[in-house]
């Protein structure tokens, strides 16, 4: 790197400790102008402790953090936003109440002839939006928002205080292809005018498409820095895994059961700008993987709502063994042995300062065996906590560390756990791999497979059509709301339906 110059960022022996648990171990690392560094490593290995070093989060326990060759004082993001470090989290961050502008310009603009400035940054934000494709509008209601929209938010923020580092914490975790296509234009224009990224993602494919240099760690090390040019993606994943082989699970054929589960003629009305279903019909049976695939935001929701039991059908009628059910709520749907692996982990399906012990059994805890006269039995739940985290590799330091210290991955892990392990008769699986490192998805896909094997009934909703067409026996598309006929296993190619989600088969059905 010669004189380096043009180094923007260096990361010196950062290491950092939580109790027994060393989530990163003498990290250095350095960045370029105009450079894109992918952060690649399992579930846990110290990815986002590492940016919220960087970013002021978190305090390490030595090691030093310089961006321009000036060193930042440990622990103060006011200083790291200031010396040009922008962090996209993993997590949202936006306030929901708020507007688009409001959120962009929090903290930022003096709050002197308020006026003034508002228009002068609505001027900002607009130009920005324009010049980097990112469409949204300032006065939007960030609650309103879609997932796809608030991430553009987010970059839009980074962009308006005019970082010369921006962190993108799994970016495309929530993105639709698409939406990573344009992500990745923006990002594209941003490199070319300056800006340093550090991008950390699971999906191997989109770091080749986008970084310049991968840096993996494993266990909270740095365990090796390569060109992307001069590597490729088997290679990649051996040095995250530590020479162990990613495998898919193989996947035998079945015959599907009598089913557990029909929708006849279901409507339901639109949720804001969200379809809602037109006249959806299917069933799902005992033994089966039903793969729903589609763009996000063409009704899945609320096809996952009604199955869910969060929404009754509009029209039409649900039937569940073979009779339509008295009474539809989530607690009956739960009762009916009906679980869900819900979208967004955050919102719905977990409590953020409670202890894995009590999310684990967040959804049954009125039941055998985790209660009996009113009385919660802890040891039993306390078992059955422990019990997942060993199944299912969940990296923690224990039953009882509340679940927002967990990383992203381990996260979705527990709630797999959970949802998987209560023996459930109808799985609702929703993207239920986001966020997962290569090694934990072939495990979640194999543990679907081996639901549907002992007679569950899956339903698969997932953008990823590689996971569609590889783990489902039938599969229906779903556009603005209507169903397309199913379609077997191996009957249509992954080009095929993409024609079909693009809205296509359904004109010519009609
Ligand atoms: N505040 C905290 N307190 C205790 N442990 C923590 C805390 N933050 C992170 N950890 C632990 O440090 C380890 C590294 O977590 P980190 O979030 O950095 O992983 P990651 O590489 O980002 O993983 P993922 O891909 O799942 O997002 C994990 O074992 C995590 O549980
Ligand atoms: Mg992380």
């Amino acid at each position: 790197m010669g004189a380096g110059t043009d180094v923007v960022l260096r990361l010196d022996a950062i290491t950092k400790r939580f109790g027994g648990l060393v989530a990163n171990d003498a990290i250095s690392l350095s960045l370029r102008k105009g450079e894109v560094i992918a952060l690649l490593g399992e579930n846990g290995a110290g990815k986002t402790t590492l940016m919220n070093i960087l970013f002021g989060q978190y305090t390490a326990d030595s090691g030093s953090v310089a961006v321009m060759g000036q060193t930042l004082p440990p622990g103060n993001s006011r200083a790291a936003l200031e010396a040009g470090v922008g962090m996209v989290h993993q997590h949202f961050t936006l306030a929901d109440n708020m507007s688009v502008q409001e959120n962009i310009t929090l903290g930022v603009d003096p709050l002197l002839a308020p006026g003034l400035n508002r228009a002068a940054a609505r001027k900002r934000i607009l130009d920005l939006a324009e010049r980097f494709h990112l469409a949204v509008h300032p006065d939007a209601r960030v609650g309103s928002l879609s997932v796809g929209e608030r991430q553009r938010v987010e970059i839009l923020k980074a962009l308006y205080r005019d970082m010369k580092v921006l962190i993108l914490d799994e970016p495309t975790a929530v993105l639709t292809p698409q939406e990573t296509d344009d992500l990745f234009a923006t990002l594209r224009q941003a490199v070319a005018s300056g800006l340093s990224i550090i991008f950390i993602s699971h999906k191997l494919h989109e770091v080749m498409a986008i970084a310049h240099r991968v840096v993996v760690l494993r266990h909270g090390r740095l365990v090796g820095e390569v060109a992307t040019e001069d590597t490729d993606k088997s290679a990649l994943s051996a040095m995250m895994m530590g020479g162990a082989e990613a495998r898919a699970p193989e996947v035998s054929r079945t015959e599907p059961g009598r089913a557990l589960m029909e929708l006849r003629g279901v409507s339901t009305p639109n949720i804001g700008n969200a379809p809602g279903l037109k006249d959806v019909t299917l069933s799902l049976r005992a033994g089966q993987i039903l793969g729903l695939a589609g763009v996000s935001g063409n009704g899945q929701a609320a096809l996952a709502e009604v199955v869910g039991g969060q929404r009754k059908p509009g029209s039409g009628t649900l039937v569940l063994n073979d009779a339509p059910p008295t009474a539809w709520t989530p607690r009956d749907a739960v009762r009916r042995g009906i679980a869900r692996i819900p979208e967004d982990r955050h919102k719905t399906g977990t409590i953020s300062d409670f202890d894995l012990t009590e999310n684990a059994i967040l959804e049954r805890y009125k039941g055998t065996p985790f209660s009996s006269h009113g009385w919660l039995n802890w040891r039993a739940a306390r078992r059955f906590a422990d019990e997942i985290i060993q199944k299912y590799d969940v990296r923690c330091p224990g039953a009882d560390t509340r679940i927002r210290l967990l990383s992203g991955g381990n996260m979705q892990k527990l709630i797999l756990g959970r949802v998987l392990e209560a023996a459930p008769q109808i799985i609702l699986a929703n993207q239920p791999v986001r966020g997962l490192d290569i090694g934990a998805v072939n495990y979640v896909h194999s543990q679907l497979l081996a639901a549907r094997d002992r007679g569950a009934a899956v339903l698969l909703i997932s953008e990823d059509l590689d996971e569609i067409t590889r783990l489902s026996d039938v599969i229906h598309v779903i556009s603005e709301g209507r169903l397309s006929p199913g379609f077997a296993r191996g009957q249509k190619s992954p080009a095929e339906l993409g024609i079909w989600m693009a809205g296509q088969g359904f004109a010519d059905a009609s």
